[in-house]
């Protein structure tokens, strides 16, 4: 299984404190069927550049990646980009993609998204350089505005939800909803650490399996990893 959204790197940002924490938070997904995990570090462009960010990143990978054992999760490099009106002409932001793939990981802001920035974002997925996933689409109101959430998906705008949604006994039905429905595309844990946001994909994606089934889970998780493995996505 894969989770495409999470704060595992050690003192990056909000997320891990440290390499012990880290591998704790990569036991627990291993340890529940996770094998494939995006880490997705905050990028805010107003503190620093992106190549600052990537330095920071990749440093914290490299010191993780000597304690890895061998059944750890395998780990994409990416980011968590907030976004603001004017993201799309910052410099070197296809470097924040996930791996290899054009996926972009954007938050939005939680106030009303502005008709500009809603074309904003459309330009960047219309543009050809990314694939636009707006992170945790739960938050905002766009999911209970059904025009505009199918507006953002004709624009080839992709959507990841956390398991928290699908966990919660007053979401999960709505959840279960959107992933049948083919619009979502990603689950993350959105996991920062072991006590106070720690990982519950593996409940997540059981819940997914006993209503949807196993071929369903299993052609989720294909798809979702032919998106990052596929370098023309
Ligand atoms: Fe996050």
């Amino acid at each position: 299984m894969v989770d495409f959204h999470s704060h595992i790197l050690p003192a990056v940002d909000d997320g891990s404190k440290n390499t012990s924490e880290s591998l704790k938070l990569l036991s627990m997904l291993s340890s529940q069927g996770v094998d494939l995990v995006c880490a997705t570090p905050h990028y805010l462009a107003d503190r620093e550049s992106v190549d600052e960010f990537i330095i920071r990143r990749d440093a914290s990978y490299n010191e993780l990646k000597q304690n890895l054992s061998s059944d750890s999760p395998e780990i994409l490099l990416g980011a968590e980009v907030a976004y603001y009106d004017g993201l799309s002409n910052l410099d070197n932001l296809e470097k924040l993609c996930i791996g290899d793939s054009r996926l972009l990981l954007v938050e939005m802001p939680q106030s009303r998204w502005s008709e500009y920035t809603i074309k904003e974002l459309i330009n960047l997925a219309c543009s050809n350089r990314f694939t636009i996933v707006l992170a945790h689409i739960e938050r905002y109101e766009v999911i209970r505005n059904r025009e505009l959430l199918e507006r953002l998906l004709k624009s080839g705008i992709l959507l990841q939800i956390n398991a928290s949604f699908i966990n919660g006994i007053s979401t999960r039905r709505r959840a279960l909803r959107y992933i049948a429905d083919g619009w979502v595309h990603f689950i993350g844990s959105d996991c920062h650490d072991t006590v106070h946001r720690p990982p519950f994909l593996g409940k997540a994606y059981s819940f997914i399996e006993r209503k949807l089934g196993t071929e369903f889970l299993s052609d989720y998780a294909e798809f979702q990893r032919e998106f990052l493995f596929d370098s023309v996505n």
